[in-house]
């Protein structure tokens, strides 16, 4: 089972959003107030992983030296990864292979190598494998994670029911599932149709191989379907919390609404919404301090009434979008805005920024941390 004191924070909305932005604000602003926490990103941009000081994210755990960036660590600290679905798979097939030779079997399965990368789930699956593992390290008191856009972080968080579910029909007829290909309905088309198209897709030879990988497979089946169940614990924990990131856009909105009735369904706990590049009302000014001054100075003038003229329509309709999230939302949900940021996210002033606009630990989990 999951280490009880780890406790999660999960960052989901619709593409573009600034799911992977907030949660690499987040994550510095709780390690900077003492936590020792991780943040697992999806595909951050290079950017953001050059502004964070790690050079290259991947799958290991990477300091984020939190010292020389910010000349305090708070007495926290910061792990950076980026989810890297192949190597957590090949790690998992070595930890439930019954020996070696048995797990160079799988990893050598050409099969295995398209399936493990390629297929419908395996990312998602392997997000939840890889967040299982950081919980489980004990080495860290949060551990912050970041979604793919909602579509596929609703796979991501029903991966674990469909692994150990189809383990249970002990046949791995998950990974005979090309991805786009239809999803997991192509099933239904019967198998005939899923391995035309697989031969399509891998050439005449392949087939057999899969069957060779089934085979191999089955045997880590046991192993598997325990972490399956332990994921699912952990994302019902009473100290995880779902983040709901939107921006002020109708169409973002929606999709978060859409996002939060899934996660009641599925029992796990919301929360709050962070809204996203909310436009600032523009600083009032007079134009009294201007009086007197030449025709080309009145020209400049006009122009930067017009630009606050705009900037307060954007703030206005952005404040009624914000009203209408909370009015649709469940009453008295937390809700926090995050100001539109000029200038280039990666830089740490604007990490920091963002971080300043979004909950601390207490305001998610309690003073007493335990979320009850
Ligand atoms: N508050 C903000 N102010 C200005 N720019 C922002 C803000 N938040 C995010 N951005 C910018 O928006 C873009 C998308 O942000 P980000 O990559 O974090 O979104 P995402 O939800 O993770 O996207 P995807 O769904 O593609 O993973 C980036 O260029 C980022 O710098
Ligand atoms: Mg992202």
């Amino acid at each position: 089972m999951s280490a009880p004191h780890t406790r999660v924070l999960v960052c989901c909305g619709s593409g573009g959003v600034g799911k992977t932005s907030l949660s690499a604000a987040l994550a510095i602003k709780l390690a900077r107030s003492g936590l020792r926490v991780a943040v697992l990103t999806i595909d951050p941009a290079r950017r953001l992983a050059d502004g964070l000081g790690v050079g290259a994210l991947g799958n290991d755990a990477r300091e984020v030296p939190l010292r020389a960036l910010f000349g305090d660590d708070g007495g926290g600290r910061l792990d950076a990864l980026m989810l890297d679905a192949r190597s957590t798979f090949d790690n998992l097939v070595r930890r439930f292979a019954p020996d070696a030779r048995a797990a160079q079997r799988v990893l050598d399965n050409r099969y295995y190598q398209f399936a493990s990368t390629r297929l419908g789930g395996s990312h998602e699956y392997m997000a939840m494998e890889r967040l299982l593992e950081l919980v489980q390290s004990g080495a860290y008191d949060v551990v912050v994670l970041d979604t793919p856009p909602t579509r596929h972080a609703l796979d991501f968080l029903r991966a674990p029911e469909r692994m150990s579910g189809l383990m249970d029909q002990g046949v791995l007829k998950w990974l005979v599932m090309p991805a786009g290909v239809g999803g997991w309905r192509a099933l239904e088309f019967g198998s005939e149709a899923v391995s035309s198209v697989l031969k399509a897709l891998l050439g005449e030879g392949t087939v057999g191989e899969i069957a060779e990988f089934f085979d191999a497979f089955r045997g880590l089946g046991d192993g598997m379907r325990q972490r399956s169940l332990a994921v699912r614990a952990l994302l019902r924990a009473p100290t995880t919390r779902f983040f709901l990131v939107s921006s002020p856009a109708a169409a973002a909105r929606a999709e978060a609404l859409f996002f939060l009735a899934v996660l009641r369904e599925e029992r796990m706990p919301f929360g709050g919404f962070l809204i996203n590049r909310v436009a600032a009302a523009p600083p009032a000014f007079s134009r009294g301090e201007w009086s007197g001054r030449s025709p080309a100075e009145a020209l400049a003038l006009d122009a930067v009434d017009a630009q606050c003229a705009e900037q307060a329509d954007l703030a206005a309709a952005h404040a009624k979008a914000v009203a209408a999230l909370r009015a649709e939302g469940p009453a008295g949900a937390a809700c926090w805005l995050v100001p539109e940021q000029s200038g280039e996210l990666h830089e740490l002033s604007a990490l920091i920024a963002l971080g300043a606009a979004l909950p601390d630990a207490e305001s998610v989990w309690g003073a007493d941390g335990t979320g009850a």
